[in-house]
């Protein structure tokens, strides 16, 4: 698959067989996100991979948009080390560069995937330090829900000239 084959038709998938990808996929997955540009190249992103079903059963049920999480049968969280990077705004842009990688990579692989969002409500990225036992000076900022897709979603098109400026704003 090209690039272009890949970003056009990618879309979030929320409903998985319940088949769990294999340490070879997850390793392609992990090597997409690691291969993601960072600000000074500090490359602060640091990755948590669940896969036991009671975490990511706990998750779901506090997290609320993390619903997909379980069925998905693996998570990658995305965090980022701010011993390593102290701007957060370059730690955030950072881990996002990683995640939408493996969304990329996920859709390459014809899984399914969707970004849940932790970092920046506060609500969240807590209860996920908590469970995950993640140290203060690492923030986590999305997890990719990971799995094989029981659902094939349309391509969207997206691309609006209205939102194109010519030279200047
Ligand atoms: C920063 C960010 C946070 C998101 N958080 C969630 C989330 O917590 N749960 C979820 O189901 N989807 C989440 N999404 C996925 C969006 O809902 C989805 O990308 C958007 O609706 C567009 O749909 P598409 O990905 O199918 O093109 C998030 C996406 C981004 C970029």
């Amino acid at each position: 698959m090209n690039v272009i084959e890949a970003i056009n038709p990618r879309r979030s998938i929320r409903q998985y067989t319940g088949e769990v990808i294999n340490d070879e996929q997850l390793k392609i997955l992990l090597r997409a996100g690691f291969q993601a540009p960072s600000a000074h190249n500090f490359q602060p992103q640091e990755y948590i991979v669940i896969k036991d079903s009671k975490t990511l059963e706990l998750i779901a049920e506090r997290h609320k948009y993390a619903k997909a999480l379980p069925l998905a049968g693996c998570g990658i969280v995305v965090c980022g080390d701010l011993d390593k990077e102290s701007r957060e705004g370059s730690l955030i842009a950072d881990c996002s560069a990683s995640i939408q990688n493996i969304l990329l990579a996920v859709h390459g692989l014809d899984l399914g995937a969707v970004w849940i969002g932790l970092h920046p409500v506060k609500e969240f990225s807590e209860i996920i330090s908590e469970i995950l036992d993640i140290p203060e000076h690492v923030i986590p900022i999305g997890i990719v829900a990971v799995g094989h897709p029981d659902v094939q979603k349309e391509a969207i098109n997206r691309y609006n000239e209205e939102k194109i400026h010519k030279e200047k704003w």
